[in-house]
């Protein structure tokens, strides 16, 4: 990987003055889950990261007058948990649910998703049929861009590369507001092959407003107008949501790719925006139906970063980072272009977090930051400073008492060559401490960004549940 200078501003006015400063050989990075993987791919060379983590008005979720504010830093694991995106964008919150894995969703934000461009952005299409506003700023000012006229083509939008991307405007929906998002993919963390929002107000049965998105199936975001123009002053009866489905199907403009072909992708955009109609009109006829209870754990999804510490070696290049590790407080002279994996495994000798992809796409690398798994493969080391890391070898007791989830996996067949075994782990520790009791299913979830190639994820689903039924034992003990 070529170097980089890694900065850390702390305002908007501060990341704009270094962008200028490097005049077009600098790029923003948020969440770093696109960046990362493209700077380590060299499909992006550049000579300096700007973070914009530590900027805090661009992170957090609010209510404003008519509107719900986003802020374009937000994760995506706080929009799926958010009570307020839950109560008047439940689509938003399903689309982020799907968002890749766990790992990928507690660092990624949805500024990123979008100011990324991908056609198949699982953020685009909810926002869409919200009508978003998107709030950009730049060294001359702040505008307002429908999120209709944000998108230009596959990688492409309307912000200058000095423009940031500080916040999401989401009209308040009326009563009898029905919304559903669907995805397909190849597999569960796997961007869409295709996806679907839609976003309906429903008067006396009949279809007052319609409005549908389709990603994946055009060389940006879509608005399906020719579906909704069928839709809206009808009763969606099962004769015109079958021809809807046929006309969704005709509307869009997919490609043959790696991912599908052409008409595979024509063939579930029409099924899913028919399924989503009948969802979201059914959310539409039920309006009291709460999805509060989605929210699990006791977490508040909030992040409160710390302050990145200041030091002697406090440069772009290199930096002196103090953090806490497996309980000691320690620090480290760290280079701006290595990632978190890098330096606990050769400055800190802990072995045990494995890098098997490099890309996000594998989990080896797993590890804690403030208590949230995370790839340390795309973790820049930089952003380590004041935080709280744990890794597998964190996880054993004084006396080298395992944990009772490390002693699960071992009883249990879960661990076969064990390469990716510290990472399942970790993972699974992530799982336990929101959701102390899971199902099998929230158990594959919870691991679904760890690939296994060896046991066939049996026994390590098992191991997980066995580990969850000890820990609930133990607890009734103490
Ligand atoms: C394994 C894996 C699986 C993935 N699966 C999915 C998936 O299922 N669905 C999906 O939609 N995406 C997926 N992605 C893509 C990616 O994770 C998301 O798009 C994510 O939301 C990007 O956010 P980020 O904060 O990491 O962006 P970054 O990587 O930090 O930035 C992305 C781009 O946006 C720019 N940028 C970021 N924030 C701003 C801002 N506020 N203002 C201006 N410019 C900005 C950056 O300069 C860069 O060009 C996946 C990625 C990986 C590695
Ligand atoms: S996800 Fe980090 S090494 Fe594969
Ligand atoms: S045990 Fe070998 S990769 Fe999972």
């Amino acid at each position: 990987m070529k170097r980089f200078v890694y900065y850390q501003p702390q305002s908007l006015k501060e990341a704009f003055e270094l962008m200028e400063k490097h005049k077009g050989g600098a790029r923003y990075v948020a969440g770093g889950t696109d960046v990362m993987t493209r700077v380590k791919q060299k499909v992006w060379q550049p000579e300096a990261l700007i973070s914009l983590r530590w900027i805090k008005e661009l992170s957090g979720i609010s209510q404003e007058g008519q509107f719900l504010r986003i802020g374009g830093m937000t994760l995506w694991r706080e929009i799926e948990m958010d009570p307020l995106v839950l109560k008047h964008a439940p689509a938003l919150a399903d689309a982020a649910s799907m968002v890749a894995n766990p790992q990928i969703r507690n660092v990624a934000t949805v500024g990123g998703n979008l100011c990324n461009a991908a056609p198949s952005a699982d953020g685009a299409p909810p926002l869409m049929v919200l009508e978003a506003t998107l709030v950009i700023a730049g060294p001359e000012g702040e505008r307002e861009v429908a999120i209709s006229d944000f998108f230009e083509g596959p990688g492409r939008h309307c912000m200058a590369s000095d423009e940031i991307l500080t916040a999401i405007l989401i009209p308040e929906m009326p009563v009898n507001t029905g919304m559903a998002f669907l995805k397909s993919g190849r597999v569960t963390q796997d961007i869409a092959v295709s996806s679907a929002a839609v976003c309906i107000q429903m008067a006396d049965g009949v279809c007052k407003k319609c409005h549908v998105s389709a990603g994946a199936v055009g060389p940006v975001p879509l608005r399906l107008k020719r579906v909704e123009t069928m839709a809206e002053g009808r009763k969606l009866t099962p004769e015109l949501l079958q021809q809807i489905q046929d006309e969704a199907a005709a509307e869009v403009t997919p490609i043959t790719d790696v991912r599908s072909t052409e008409s595979y992708r024509r063939t579930v955009t029409g099924v899913m925006v028919k399924r989503a109609l009948e969802q979201a009109m059914r959310q539409a006829e039920e309006p009291s139906a709460s999805r509060d209870s989605v929210v699990s754990g006791d977490e508040s999804g909030k992040s409160a970063p710390a302050e990145p510490s200041t030091g002697p070696y406090d440069t772009a290049f290199r930096k002196l980072i103090r953090f806490n590790l497996n309980g000691e407080s320690v620090e480290a002279e760290v280079m701006s272009h290595k990632m978190l994996s890098h330096v606990l495994r050769k400055t800190f000798e802990f072995s045990g977090t494995k890098e098997g992809c490099g890309q996000g796409e594998c989990g080896a690398c797993t590890v804690l930051v403030d208590g949230e798994s995370v790839n340390s493969c795309l973790y820049p080391a930089f952003e380590t400073d004041g935080k709280t890391v744990t890794t597998i070898e964190g996880l054993v007791k004084e006396g080298n008492q395992l944990d009772p989830l490390q002693e699960s996996f071992i009883e249990n067949g879960g661990v076969q060559c064990g390469f990716c075994t510290p990472g399942m782990i970790m993972s699974a520790k992530a799982l336990l401490k929101r959701n102390a009791h899971p199902t099998e299913e929230e158990i594959r979830k919870g691991i679904s960004g760890n690939l296994c190639r060896c046991t066939g994820y049996v026994q390590i689903v098992e191991s997980i549940k066995k580990a969850s039924e000890v820990l609930a034992a133990n607890e009734v003990k103490s």
